[in-house]
């Protein structure tokens, strides 16, 4: 009689399956994390730093260079502070576990080497003459005061072929995120691939390291985009005139501003029948064409502030001039330079609203 193996071989394939279960149970839990890293990714971060870290707007973060000495401390503060100012939005609304995963998927660019650490121990060395050795050897890059490249790293304002802009020093969200050993690590690792060399080949050892190190602690933290928290949305103000006074002052003081009426009209016309639009509730849309283009070359973004638009409505007999803050869109760009923009905007359009309102 055949000696019968259908149940050797049933009980090898449940050996077979349950081994099975059990691996993909401890792997599933890393694999389903760096899924959701790669989705969160995908969804906040791909857009700047493009696809798989290769860079675009924010620089590259696939770098092994960069990957070998940042630390998961840095790259967890970095996402959850931002980079005030510098374009790098604060991601304060990722809780915890969404950041982790984030890393997590970034960490898998990363070939053989693990996450290094750092003791957070500050280095002590002569800021004085780290001061002197930045100004020479790094200055023309990052800044003198380590402000980082010109530019608000949109390639509108940059060449796409411009190489990567050289990050800010004298950020609050840099100086909170980085430390000390890791920023002498990254000195003397420099970034392959980028215009930042290490400090080796300029000839600098490890004293004057420690004295670089020194003095970019001195640099004051700068983050101007935190001011705007307080800033109202909209500015309105009550006139001292009736409706059709009111809006003859605004219409001379946008002029006299050298500002241009590009068109005006009911802010219902095109929603209501031609004929019984509410004649008490005006839109002006004014431009400065040198202005425009100016901010445009900065940054095709200002579009969003161009043209100006002021509204005039007339309820229960109060006349009201309203305009929206143009610092309100500064919040969603986080960058200097169009804050700066956002402020000559803002400073027009209450010097407007004053003089039409009152004497
Ligand atoms: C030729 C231009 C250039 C010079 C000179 C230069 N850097 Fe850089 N540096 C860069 C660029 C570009 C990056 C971004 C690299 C990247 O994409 O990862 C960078 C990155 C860094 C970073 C990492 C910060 C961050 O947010 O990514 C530090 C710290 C730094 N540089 C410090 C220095 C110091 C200190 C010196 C002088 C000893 C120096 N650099 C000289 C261009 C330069
Ligand atoms: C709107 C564009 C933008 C978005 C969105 C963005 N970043 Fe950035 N990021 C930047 C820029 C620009 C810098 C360089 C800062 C500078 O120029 O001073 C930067 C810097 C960084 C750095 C420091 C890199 C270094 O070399 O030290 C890390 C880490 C980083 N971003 C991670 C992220 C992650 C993760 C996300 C998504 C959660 C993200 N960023 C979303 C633009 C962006």
């Amino acid at each position: 009689m055949p000696f019968d193996k259908r149940p050797l071989i049933v009980i090898f394939v449940l050996i077979v399956a349950t081994m099975m279960v059990a691996c993909s149970g401890v792997g599933s839990k890393r694999t389903a994390e760096a899924t959701e890293g790669s989705r969160l990714y995908d969804l906040y971060c791909s857009a700047c730093h493009g696809d798989e870290g290769s860079g675009g707007v924010g620089v590259p973060l696939a770098l092994s260079d960069f990957l070998n000495t940042a630390s998961d401390e840095y790259i967890y503060k970095t996402i959850q502070l931002g980079r005030p100012g510098r374009v790098m939005p604060t991601f304060s609304e990722l809780s915890h576990q969404q950041i982790s995963s984030i890393i997590t998927h970034m960490r898998s660019w990363q070939w053989r080497s693990k996450a290094p650490k750092y003791s957070n121990e500050a280095i002590i060395g002569n800021p004085k003459r780290g001061g002197q050795l930045y100004a020479k050897h790094c200055a023309y890059c990052h800044g003198l005061s380590g402000e980082g490249g010109a530019g608000t790293g949109v390639t509108f304002s940059r060449p796409r072929s411009a190489k990567i802009l050289a990050p800010a020093l004298n950020n609050s969200g840099f100086l909170a995120s980085a430390s000390d050993h890791m920023i002498k690590a990254t000195l003397i690792q420099g970034r392959a691939e980028t215009p930042m060399r290490s400090v080796r080949t300029m000839g600098l050892k490890d004293k004057d390291i420690n004295d670089i190190v020194h003095y970019l602690r001195t640099f004051e933290a700068t983050g101007e985009a935190g001011d705007q928290q307080n800033e109202p949305r909209v500015f309105s103000k009550v006139s001292q005139f009736e409706f059709d006074e009111t809006l003859d002052r605004l219409r001379t003081a946008i002029k006299r501003k050298g500002y241009q009426i590009i068109r005006e009209h009911t802010l219902d016309a095109g929603f209501a029948e031609a004929g019984t639009e509410n004649s008490k509730q005006w839109v002006i849309y004014f431009a400065n064409f040198r202005f425009i283009n100016e901010s445009l070359t900065r940054d095709s973004r200002m579009g969003l502030f161009l043209p100006g638009r002021i509204t005039l409505i007339e309820r229960e007999g109060k006349v009201s001039v309203l305009a929206v803050n143009p610092m309100i869109y500064n919040q969603l760009f986080s960058n200097n330079a169009l804050i700066e923009l956002g402020r000559t905007l803002q400073h027009f359009y209450l010097a407007v609203l004053g003089e039409a309102t009152s004497s």
